[in-house]
């Protein structure tokens, strides 16, 4: 393997580790985090209240060098309330624009569900274009730019379901469980002790190595055949026996994604080339959630993720 993969990587396996001290049980989450981290995409996680979501973009804030902001949506917020206002001066008779809390470098959006539309599609516009517009004037996000969405599945009351042409923006949708007993335990312990002040030091990835790792995520070698897997599986979703579930179909969006995430995953296991199993292990989260089912498939209780399941069974890796 090349040797100039050893820098970052060092890094980005501390953080890892470090990770894994705070939360709990929570491999899949980390990985998808570093994955999204890596990938320069947007993580949507899903589950119900109290599994540590908070917690988990706390220490990635926490461990990575740069700002970081926390949004809790409400019904009533705005769409300035995140992206900035345009603020007179009196003065000059000038306007400055004060930017919102998306001008940085992580930013962990809580509920997202609770967010009117007209919020959901600004900050989903933001996150696509890494910009911002604001009368005739355009504003460059950070870089790099993550954003963390969080949103509650047992909440239906005054929540507004993202449009599933803006779920398509998010890198991975990852769904949480409720731990099992020897993770339960576990947690009571950590939070516990820390409690007692046993906090474990937060290891910091600097800007600079963060830039060196993605750099280097993008040189891992996507073979030929791995990127017809990925094309035939979501071609899957469109043609075939099991498309007809499928009322909306996987766009192209989503097997650049699959691409994406599968060489950030290969860098993250120490190789700077991409495997079937790469592939096959992201291929829920990257591709459930910009698929809608049929009316027919839903009352049959069928899940976005069940179809994509079948779909890894029936398509051959090579
Ligand atoms: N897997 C875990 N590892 C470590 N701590 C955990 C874990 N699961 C839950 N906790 C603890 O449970 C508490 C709740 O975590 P947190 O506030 O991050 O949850 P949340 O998922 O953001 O909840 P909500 O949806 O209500 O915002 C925290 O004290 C956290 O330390
Ligand atoms: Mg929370």
């Amino acid at each position: 393997m090349d040797t100039t993969l050893d820098i970052p990587q060092t890094g980005v396996t501390a953080l890892s580790t470090h990770l894994a001290q705070g939360l709990v049980g929570h491999d899949q989450l980390i990985e998808r985090l570093l994955v999204a981290l890596l990938a320069g995409g947007h993580l949507l996680v899903e589950g119900p209240p109290g599994l540590a979501k908070t917690r988990a973009v706390k220490w990635l804030s926490d461990a990575v060098e740069g700002s970081f902001a926390r949004i809790q949506c409400t019904p009533d917020l705005m769409p300035s309330d995140l992206t900035g206002t345009p603020v007179y001066h009196p003065q000059s008779g000038e306007f400055e624009y004060v930017p919102g809390p998306v001008f940085n470098n992580l930013v962990l959006v809580d509920e997202i569900n609770r967010a009117p539309p007209k919020v959901q599609s600004a900050l989903l516009e933001a996150m696509a274009e890494h910009q911002v517009t604001a009368g005739n004037e355009t504003h460059a996000l950070p870089d790099p730019f993550l954003v963390v969405a969080t949103q509650n599945p047992i909440e239906h009351d005054g929540t507004f379901p993202l449009p599933e042409a803006q779920l398509d923006r998010f890198l991975l949708h990852v769904m949480l469980e409720l731990p099992g007993i020897e993770t339960e335990r576990q947690i009571l312990d950590l939070v516990e002790a820390e409690a007692l002040g046993g906090v474990s030091p937060v290891r910091s990835l600097s800007q600079t190595d963060l830039a060196l790792a993605r750099a280097q995520v993008q040189q891992v070698h996507l073979a030929p055949e791995l990127r017809d897997y990925i094309v035939r599986l979501v071609i899957a979703t469109r043609e075939g026996p099991l498309a007809q579930d499928i009322e909306h179909a996987v766009s192209p969006r989503g097997s650049l994604s699959l691409a994406a995430a599968s060489k950030a995953r290969a860098f993250l296991q120490g190789r700077d080339f991409a495997m079937p199993e790469d592939v096959a292990e992201l291929a829920g989260d990257a591709l459930a959630h910009r698929m809608v089912l049929s009316w027919r498939a839903v009352a049959d209780g069928r899940r976005a993720r069940d179809v994509v399941a079948d779909i890894l069974n029936a398509v051959e890796p090579l």
